[in-house]
């Protein structure tokens, strides 16, 4: 099969993340008989220091033609200070929103080969940490409307509007049950129901598709007790469902259960099969440059993009053994070095998985 990648290394360690998973989609192309053809645009912080802003138009489109997207990070320190509407961020936002990309699925899996870098007790981690988190991804208070104005006293105030109607929950709601129903029929969704009226929306609406998936055993959390209960009983979740800001808290606190933000992939998807992959660790500018970065979660991406958007179960099966074997064999980044392991860099670690599936 022949397939269009649109290639957005970004930011900071972006562009070394995204050259391994490169390498690893191409020995897949090899070994499966695949032809990928991808054409790279600056994206992010890179692509206002060449273009003034952060996504061209140019490159909108050619995502928008591509058959998936693979993005490596945005930002960084570089860009804090410029003007909100074109940081780098927006320009994150705004290709979810143009790509319709409301479904963003975060895996939680911890490798039991790096069980040391899980912070958690042994008695917890014993019991399996294998839950997936699915963030609604273009709605709630990162597209509400935004503003700012003087108060009666002439003080600064801002507001930023937090908006959801039943289309857009049904829609995430109905991915995750089939979500669930692809793995343990455990359904959580978390909400803020007791405060906001966008989340006793969001309940209503879940609570009137339940009813079309019996076989998943659905309950809703209260997003605090949700945070809690991600850290004190993980092995009792299966499929988690949140609105975009609440699921952005709570991946980021799931990743620490992975053993680091390195080896979290993700996937942003549509009501079509295209999607953009993206690991979930940002452009971690201190370590950028210095080949030090984990890329597995990029390499693991790929591998969601080949699932998800080309129908390639089996090389995604690949790619996901080639990951195992790698760390069965003591190869670790820094991120997750335990003691008596085999230290690597982020290039030989793209070798090394490239190397299992050759
Ligand atoms: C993420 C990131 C983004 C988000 C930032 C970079 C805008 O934190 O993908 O989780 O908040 O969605
Ligand atoms: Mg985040």
């Amino acid at each position: 099969m022949q397939k269009n990648v649109v290639l957005l290394p970004g930011d900071g360690v972006g562009p070394e993340v995204t050259a391994q998973a490169v390498k690893v989609m191409e020995v897949v192309a090899k070994r499966f008989g695949h032809q990928f053809n991808y054409q790279t645009f600056d994206f992010g912080g890179a692509s206002i220091d060449k273009h003034g802003v952060p996504l061209t138009e140019e490159c909108l489109d050619a995502c928008k033609k591509s058959d998936s997207v693979l993005l490596g990070a945005v930002g960084g320190p570089k860009w804090d200070k410029v003007e909100p509407l074109i940081r780098p961020e927006k320009g994150l936002l705004k290709l979810r929103k143009e790509l319709n990309l409301f479904a963003n699925i975060r895996p939680t899996k911890l490798f039991p080969q790096i069980r040391d870098a899980c912070p958690l007790k042994d008695e917890i981690i014993e019991k399996g940490i294998d839950f997936t988190v699915i963030r609604e991804l273009t709605g709630g208070a990162y597209f509400g409307e935004k503003r700012r104005y003087a108060g009666p006293h002439d003080e600064r105030t801002a507001v930023d509007e937090i908006k959801y109607d039943e289309n857009e929950i049904a829609r995430i709601g109905k991915v995750a049950f089939e979500t669930a129903k692809l793995r343990r029929n455990i359904l959580c969704s978390v909400d803020k129901a007791n405060v906001l009226e966008t989340s006793r929306l969001w309940r209503e609406v879940m609570h009137e598709m339940k009813g079309q998936y019996p076989e998943v055993q659905y309950s809703d959390m209260y997003v605090d007790n949700a945070a809690m209960q991600i850290i004190r009983n993980p092995s009792a979740f299966d499929v988690i469902v949140t609105e975009n800001m609440f699921g952005d808290i709570l991946s980021d606190e799931a990743s620490t259960l992975a053993g680091s933000l390195g080896m979290m992939p993700s996937a942003s998807l549509s009501d079509t099969k295209l999607g953009m992959y993206e690991p979930i660790h940002g452009s971690a500018p201190d370590i950028a440059g210095q080949n030090k970065v984990n890329p597995l979660a990029t390499i693991l991406s790929s591998a969601m993009m080949m699932r998800y958007s080309f129908d390639m179960p089996k090389e995604a099966d690949t790619v996901e053994w080639a990951v195992n074997s790698v760390l069965d064999n003591g190869y670790r980044t820094a991120d997750i070095q335990g003691k008596s392991n085999k230290a690597v860099t982020c290039s030989d670690m793209g070798d090394l998985v490239r190397e299992a599936i050759r």
